[in-house]
């Protein structure tokens, strides 16, 4: 039993729909959530720099009191959760991945769509969860660079981010996939503008759930669940704090003061 918080980070906001799920299945945790949205997007970038970025953000969520960490970012993970385990290996730590396993399961048509960054796709873990999970089924991968940037701005149905999604979406659906991982933490932001583009009986599935329920094994496991009320969660951003305040609404619907991330 333990009341000290959970650390939870993102390349930025998009973190933030699996901080929701955690809320909702961990309703006693206290979280704090980083987004180091002053190095958005990680798609982009190398798996050495996601590295740093994750271990200066790690040391930091520690340094604040966080008994585990959750890496809220599938790109993050791909590159840096086996470093983090071995530099930390009594912290349990959750990462995340696209969520082939059940979309493999779920299709029947047989074809299914992985909308993730660059880097999670090309990551090796991503070669090996499609190796273990998706030998009977046909996997078409569609980065979508510019995406995060729009959840970043709260741009969750403006006509960019429709005509983006629209134009990545349309040549999967010609393909007959009837089912779609959102494999990005940003995209369940915009999950009712892809419901508008995509027929009713195509699948969208996400892993927010999924992490907060691997998260109260991990507590369980280690006997660190609380059992208090929880604190507020507090917030830091790498960029402007104003702009991460000034979205929160629209993606929690919560006010609340953001503090400068300075790692
Ligand atoms: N939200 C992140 C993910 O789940 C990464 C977005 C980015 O910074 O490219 O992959």
């Amino acid at each position: 039993m333990s009341e000290a918080p959970v650390g939870v980070f993102d390349s930025g906001v998009g973190g933030l729909s699996v901080l929701r799920e955690i809320r909702a299945r961990l309703p006693q945790e206290s979280l704090l959530y980083v987004a180091d949205s002053g190095h958005v997007p990680y798609g982009e970038k190398s798996p050495e720099f996601i590295r740093e970025r994750s271990q200066a953000i790690a040391a930091f969520l520690l340094s604040q009191g966080a008994k585990a960490l959750v890496l809220a970012c599938n790109t993050a993970t791909a590159a840096a959760v086996a470093d983090l385990r071995e530099r930390y290996p009594k912290v349990p730590i959750v990462g995340m991945e696209p969520a082939v396993k059940p979309a493999a399961a779920a299709t029947r048509s047989g074809v299914v769509g992985v909308l993730a960054t660059t880097g999670t796709l090309k990551s090796a873990k991503f070669a090996a969860l499609l190796d273990r999970f998706a030998h009977d089924v046909r996997v078409i991968t569609q980065p979508c660079p510019g995406l995060v940037e729009q959840v970043e701005a709260g741009e969750l149905d403006s006509a960019r981010t429709r005509e983006l999604l629209r134009g990545w979406v349309e040549p999967l659906l010609a393909e007959g996939c009837d089912t779609l991982i959102l494999g990005c933490t940003h995209y369940p932001f915009i999950k009712p503008l892809l419901a508008e583009l995509v027929p009713a009986s195509v699948r969208l599935v996400d892993t927010g759930a999924a992490v907060a329920c691997q998260l109260q094994a991990l507590l369980d496991r280690h006997g660190l669940r609380a059992v208090g009320t929880a604190q507020a969660t507090r917030y830091w951003s790498s960029a402007d704090p104003q702009a991460m305040a000034r979205v929160l609404p629209k993606l929690l619907s919560e006010l609340a003061d953001v503090q400068p991330l300075c790692v």
